[in-house]
């Protein structure tokens, strides 16, 4: 079992494939100016299979392909076929937008993924083009629609977001009446590809939990499963659950079981640090596995205690990352 300095097990990574996307939402990047990572800046799928083969041996058992959208990346199918054939990995997990993910949901459940978490803010079709600058409501309900077809367990994503889609967080939750997933309401984050850290959001989760109490006043808490980043609750009589996800509050650091690998290969052990360790660099300057581990065991030896702690020790470094460059 792989623990870090605070004696928490680290088990989870998560693995951004790539930073590009086919939507451009708000919350996660700027309108215009972006510049997309080179082929050659990004880790090759190569690199990515020897990485994964590294920390399995150290520890890790759930991998979660993230993005961008982690289907724009040419041979995603190909990647997630190797990656499942990988000795000591128990589950591989997706976050996508669902865009195009619909036609290849056959294809994922033949590779046994475990589940696919889908980022769906809002039922409207107007205020999804708002908030995502696209029109493609209809082609994300069709990958929600086929993943419940094919038993695939799904959680939808939606970040909520003041004057956006807090009017969606109702309906949002009834999907959980005849349906069986987990919708879960994430705070806001502050990386958007904007060079300044954002105050608490105006609707953080104890305002998220107010407004589905005030609905459901018999909303009922269930245990969360280990490692949650989602505090849960059932509404009695709905099939699904609802979640709410403290992620700028981070109420859940002192369980944190994860790492992140951004699609440039840059180690972050907190999704607040600045990064910890540059592993494409490494791998390219010809280190070992064995050397690899030692630089892994080291960062994962002096990791910050929480996420207001990585925030604190990055102040002079500007936050240009958007959740794209991260991985979410
Ligand atoms: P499960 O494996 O299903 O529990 O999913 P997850 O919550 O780990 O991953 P997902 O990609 O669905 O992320 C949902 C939201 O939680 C996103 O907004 C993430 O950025 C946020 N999130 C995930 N992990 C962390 C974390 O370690 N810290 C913080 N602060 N937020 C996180
Ligand atoms: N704040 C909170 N969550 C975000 N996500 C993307 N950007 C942000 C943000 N600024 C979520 C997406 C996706 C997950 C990986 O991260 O909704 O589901
Ligand atoms: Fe882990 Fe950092 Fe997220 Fe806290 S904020 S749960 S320490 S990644």
């Amino acid at each position: 079992m792989l623990l870090d300095n605070h004696g928490r097990t680290i088990n989870y990574l998560r693995l951004a494939v790539t930073d590009r996307c086919n939507l451009r939402c708000h919350y996660c990047m700027p309108e215009h100016g972006l510049q997309w990572l080179s082929r050659s800046a990004l880790l090759s799928y190569e690199e990515m299979l020897r990485l994964c083969r590294v920390l399995i041996g150290l520890g890790i058992n759930k991998i979660r392909i993230t993005g961008g959208e982690p289907f724009v990346r040419k041979d995603l199918m190909k990647f997630l076929t190797e990656l499942s054939r990988l000795e000591g990995l128990q589950q591989i997990n997706l976050t996508t937008n669902g865009v195009v993910t619909a036609p290849l949901v056959p294809e994922l459940k033949k590779t046994g993924i475990h589940s696919v978490n889908l980022s769906l803010d809002t039922l409207d079709r107007e205020r999804f083009f708002q908030i995502s600058r696209r029109d493609e409501l209809p082609q994300v309900l069709d990958t929600l629609d086929a993943l419940l077809r094919h038993n695939i367990p799904v959680k939808i994503n939606a970040v909520v977001m003041d004057g956006q889609n807090t009017e969606d967080i109702i309906p949002l939750t009834r999907l959980t009446q005849n349906l069986p997933v987990g919708v879960r309401f994430i705070e806001e984050m502050p990386f958007n590809g904007g060079d300044h850290l954002n105050t608490r959001p105006l609707w953080d989760h104890r305002r998220i939990l107010d407004t589905l109490s005030e609905t459901w006043p018999d909303l009922e808490k269930i245990p969360d499963p280990p490692f949650s980043t989602s505090m849960n609750y059932r509404i009695p009589g709905h099939r699904g659950n609802v979640g709410i996800i403290a992620a700028w509050s981070r109420t859940f650091c002192g369980t944190c079981n994860r790492l992140r690998i951004t699609p440039q290969g840059v180690l972050k052990t907190c999704l607040y640090d600045h990064g910890v360790l540059h592993l494409r660099d490494l791998m390219r300057s010809g280190l070992t596995d064995s050397e690899l581990t030692d630089r892994l065991l080291y960062v994962l030896n002096h990791r910050h205690k929480n996420g207001w702690e990585a925030e604190e020790a990055r102040r002079g470094i500007p936050v240009e990352e958007s959740m794209a460059t991260i991985g979410g």
